[in-house]
């Protein structure tokens, strides 16, 4: 089904998003003075300066702790619903989405604060969903995680029961191996449609699967070395979710640095990942995925290089080499990117006034 008064289904063959602006630093695990500092201020500015700009949406990082380091990497985080909440007031046109832990969250509350966002944003709100996987995230909930199958299995069933307060009108009862609930009602509904846009970037097979069953949009990564190889996953994904009936548009994330010329967004790019970098942080990420020197040969040398290929799929150049990464990216079938900045708001005028019309001319925006 289309849900055409978002964005994510406007005339734009390639969308663009802004990702993990929710979080200290974004996503670029930097010490730089001029680093995000994800305060409400500015948060309000880039959801504002996005929305003008024509920006198609934002995408917060559902996080709940630091990694430590000097900066405690994405320490200070907005709770996304209600982040998200605030910005559709100030904005119009953008969908915004919340990122959503369904182990941490009760149905019956989520449900009733993504209508509520939903109707703040007159039907721009957007759910991200995510199972979770970082521990220490459960230990301070007091929530223990699930092992891996499991957590699409309780989340299939927290989203079902999600989708029936959204559009039950009867009081109804939800009994499955993870929720008794008895005797259900909820209203409001949404603001108009029967689901917001759901999307999800489970890797896994079984990730992958929930998404096909569940969402409007999934994001993979981009293999540049091999544009070959993700348009035919992009290109069986679809496949697999029409079998099913569905439709399922397939987006991938990235990290943009563009300056003027190509020689400046490099030597940002060298400065953002070389001594710009908080390596205290790095060696806690590491640790969290289970990498260590005891268990990685040349461990030193694996933390020098993993700042730039952390930071997500890196898009680094001058206006045109970006529009052309983008142009890439749209040829290998992806409907558009989450994109992160070091700086939202410093940042994203340059990609407004520069990017934007070149991707325009390349075919990838509608004037
Ligand atoms: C674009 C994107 C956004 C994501 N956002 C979050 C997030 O905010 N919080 C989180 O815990 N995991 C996030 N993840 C991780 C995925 O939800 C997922 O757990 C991970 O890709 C591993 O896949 P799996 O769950 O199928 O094993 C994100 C992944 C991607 C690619």
């Amino acid at each position: 089904m289309k849900y055409s008064r978002y964005q994510m289904y406007n005339g734009h063959p390639f969308k663009l998003g802004l990702f993990g602006a929710n979080c200290s630093s974004g996503r670029a695990i930097n010490k730089l003075p001029e680093r995000w500092l994800a305060d409400w201020d500015s948060c309000e500015k880039m959801a504002k300066m996005a929305d003008d700009a024509g920006i198609d949406f934002i995408l917060p990082i559902g996080r709940w702790k630091g990694y430590g380091g000097e900066t405690d990497f994405q320490g200070t985080t907005f709770e996304t619903i209600s982040w998200a909440t605030g910005l559709l007031a100030h904005t119009k046109r953008l969908t915004i989405f919340g990122t959503i832990h369904a182990p941490l969250f009760n149905p019956m509350v989520v449900a009733k604060q993504m209508v509520t966002a939903d109707h703040v944003g007159r039907g721009r709100f957007g759910l991200n969903i995510v199972v979770g996987w970082n521990e220490p995230e459960f230990q301070m909930s007091g929530i223990q995680q699930k092992e891996h199958g499991n957590r699409y299995e309780f989340a299939e069933d927290w989203i079902n029961a999600i989708k029936l307060m959204w559009n039950e009108k009867e009081p109804f009862d939800f009994d499955t191996d993870y929720f008794h609930l008895k005797n259900v009602v909820a209203k409001p509904k949404l603001y108009s449609d029967p689901s917001p846009l759901i999307i999800n970037a489970g890797q896994s097979e079984i990730g992958r699967s929930f998404a096909l069953r569940h969402c409007h949009a999934f994001f993979t990564n981009f293999r540049e070395t091999d544009v070959k190889k993700s348009a035919e996953f992009v290109s069986k994904f679809k496949t697999a979710a029409s079998r099913i009936n569905r439709e399922v548009n397939v987006y991938t994330q990235g990290h943009v640095v563009c300056r003027k010329t190509r020689k400046e967004a490099h030597e940002y790019f060298h400065h953002l990942t070389t001594e710009g970098v908080d390596y205290e942080a790095i060696h806690e990420v590491l640790r969290l995925k289970g990498v260590n020197p005891e268990n990685t040969p040349n461990y030193d040398q694996f933390v020098l290089n993993f700042p730039p290929k952390n930071i997500g799929y890196p898009i680094i150049g001058s206006p045109d080499h970006v529009a052309k990464k983008f142009k890439k990216m749209h040829n290998a079938g992806l409907s558009g990117i989450a994109f992160s900045l070091v700086h939202y708001v410093n940042e994203l005028p340059l990609i407004a006034s520069e990017v934007m019309p070149r991707l325009e001319k390349l075919g990838l925006r509608v004037s």
